[in-house]
């Protein structure tokens, strides 16, 4: 396998060939990630790894042990459904290789544990795909909040207005399940609530409603979550996949004694409001250069974050999200789900007691 690499390369393996493995396998694919190679893809459905194979000219397998045991890979790219990625990062850690997770990295906080654990016990790092925090409009954000220029924090929300139909959830059995996905909290919405509490800092309370308006799943279409800071901030949540009839947007707002920035676009990557009562000399720059919505609601930031994997891995950097910051999410996220299941407010840190996601049936 991969003879042909440039000396230090770092060899890519993907592990499912559906739908995301598409981004995944073009960026590596095609080199448009420097220092990193495609070297060898993988599904349990042979024509899915057969086609991304041929198309890059890479062995494909459909069985990821056979796969990791020719050697000669130095990541592996976990792409398969949600509720399956911890059995498939525990399996994979033995072999020694970093892995990549997509998010959500897992559904149970007991699987994410394992999953960190069994990283741990392996001695590889584990990095879980948050690329919304790579855009660059969430970046600039993110520098404005470290330099303290908002002040004090008083309110973060985020928005989630996409369009997923009956039909989307339908071209796969597990979409929309409890045991294998959970709703648009835990799907699409995953993103902005780790970027609001990236944001935002620890989050003490939560009090969500959900419910499954427009479509016919398990899981919630629509959910609302008010949610209180332990900076005293407070926020809201807002996501439902059933604005009709096409998706409006992907939006976090965080507001300050000194200053507001608004990031709307359809992924979280449009800079639509920068104004701070104390302002920079490059301020007005910022609106110019990063008003930009990206052509899909996946965004550009997969390229960013690739490269960031390669940095962190070739100059032996902490990665931006490793096992123990992706579970933060999760544990807000399934917080979320035992507030509407309880219809109470949930205190954080806690542990799911009658949140459905991941549970099998
Ligand atoms: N970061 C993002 O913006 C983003 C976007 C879309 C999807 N995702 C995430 O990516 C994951 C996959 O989503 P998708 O839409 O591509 O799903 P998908 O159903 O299209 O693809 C999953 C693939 O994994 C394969 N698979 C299952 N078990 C396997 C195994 N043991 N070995 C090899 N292959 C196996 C399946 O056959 C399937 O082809 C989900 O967790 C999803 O949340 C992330």
């Amino acid at each position: 396998m991969n003879k042909n690499r440039e000396s230090g390369e770092l060899r890519f393996a993907l592990v499912g060939c559906g739908r995301i493995a598409k981004r995944h396998s073009e960026l590596l694919g095609n080199k448009q990630i420097g220092g990193a190679v495609l070297v060898a893809v993988c599904d349990v459905v042979a024509g899915k790894a057969e086609a991304i194979g041929k198309q890059f000219s890479v062995p494909w397998f459909t069985d990821m042990h056979e796969m990791m045991k020719q050697g000669g890979i130095d990541v592996v790219v976990v792409l398969t459904e949600s509720g399956l990625h911890a059995q498939h990062v525990i399996a994979l850690a033995p072999y020694g290789c970093s892995i990549v997770v997509e998010k959500p990295m897992a559904l149970t906080l007991a699987d994410a544990d394992a999953m960190i654990r069994a990283c741990d016990l392996a001695g590889v790092r584990l990095f879980v795909v948050k690329q919304n925090r790579f855009n660059v409009p969430v970046v600039k954000l993110r520098e404005a909040l470290e330099q303290g220029r908002f002040g004090k924090l008083v309110l973060g929300t985020v928005r989630v207005r996409w369009c997923r139909t009956q039909e989307y959830y339908d071209q796969d059995p597990w979409r929309g399940t409890w045991a294998l996905d959970g709703g648009v909290l835990s799907n699409q919405a995953s993103h902005h609530i780790d970027l609001l509490e990236w944001m935002l800092g620890d989050v003490v309370s939560v009090f969500a409603h959900a419910t499954t308006a427009l479509v016919d799943i398990e899981a919630e279409d629509t959910a609302v979550a008010v949610l209180r800071f332990s900076s005293g901030a407070l926020g809201i949540i807002e996501a439902t996949t059933a604005t009709r009839p096409r998706d409006l947007e992907g939006s976090i707002s965080v507001l300050g004694e000194n200053g507001t920035v608004e990031i709307g676009g359809f992924a979280v990557n449009k800079m639509s409001v920068w104004s701070f009562s104390r302002p920079q000399t490059d301020d007005p720059l910022v609106m110019e250069k990063f008003s930009v919505n990206p052509p899909n609601v996946y965004g550009f930031g997969h390229q960013a974050y690739y490269e960031h994997v390669v940095d962190c891995i070739r100059n032996d950097k902490q990665q931006l999200v490793d096992g123990l910051e992706g579970r933060k999410s999760l544990e807000l996220i399934s917080a979320i789900y035992e507030s509407v299941e309880t219809g109470r407010e949930v205190h954080l840190r806690f542990q799911p007691n009658r949140c459905r996601l991941g549970v099998r049936p």
